[in-house]
């Protein structure tokens, strides 16, 4: 695991924009797996300007987001299909057809997830994965107890998940309670990856996933044991780090 730690948040998304430019820059068609929530934000806000400065191209890449809420219509304010559109795709050139995310709404879950996978698979598996981290450690909607074997489906949310996340809802009961997401045996397919993790909210979980054991109660720890996985952390969120 490599581990960058910058000073803070905007730091942290520069980095990460670098990254992902430079993926981009190598390889034009680049498959990005895409995170949402708090954290990417200044991320997918950097990416914004840089191809507004002509310093990236985003006409050939194609992407698959983590999760979605279920059920969920993508035309809520709280989807993760809005989320993706209102902070990135609506201001990059990205091609339709190229942005992949799962349907909150599928009638046919086991279909949807499966599709999901196949769809991963066909264009050959995802270049470079972006994550955040929950408070409790997960990564995409993985829980603790996910298995590190798990694929693409659909889970319950943590209560600690649902209480952390009501802060984007009118109240906690608005919060969906299930999810389709990757599994962590999908995420550790990607050949590269990149977790972000800003404030000391992040910071045991942080810990927790660099230095202590490999343990399916912290599903980020499940990255220990992948070959390309950088970490990009402020010195908030690496603060109990004992190393
Ligand atoms: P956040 O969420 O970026 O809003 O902190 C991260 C996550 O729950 O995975």
């Amino acid at each position: 695991m490599n581990i960058i730690i910058v000073k803070d948040y905007d730091e942290v998304s520069r980095k990460a924009a670098d990254l992902i430019i430079e993926q981009i820059k190598q390889k034009p068609s680049s498959v990005l797996g895409l995170a949402t929530g708090s954290t990417p934000v200044g991320t997918y806000k950097t990416l914004t300007n840089a191809l507004k400065k002509k310093e990236v191209d985003f006409s050939d890449i194609t992407t698959f987001n983590l999760d979605e809420y279920y059920p969920i219509d993508r035309e809520h304010d709280q989807s993760y299909w809005y989320f993706m559109h209102t902070n990135l795709f609506h201001h990059i050139n990205i091609r339709e057809g190229r942005k992949n995310i799962l349907n909150g709404k599928a009638e046919d879950v086991d279909q949807e997830c499966k599709d999901y996978e196949a769809a991963i698979k066909k264009i050959g598996g995802i270049d470079l994965q972006l994550l955040g981290i929950g408070n409790n450690g997960h990564i995409a909607f993985n829980e603790p107890g996910s298995s590190f074997t798990s694929r693409t489906r659909l889970v319950d949310l943590d209560e600690s998940t649902i209480q952390a996340n009501s802060r984007f809802f009118s109240s906690k009961d608005k919060v969906p309670g299930k999810a389709l997401s990757m599994g962590l045996g999908t995420i550790m397919e990607a050949k590269k990856i990149i977790l972000l993790a800003t404030s000391e909210k992040k910071a045991k979980a942080v810990r927790l996933s660099i230095e202590g054991p490999q343990s399916e109660d912290v599903p980020a720890s499940v990255l220990q044991k992948h070959t390309n996985c950088t970490f990009i952390i402020d010195q908030a969120a690496a603060s109990l780090l004992k190393k």
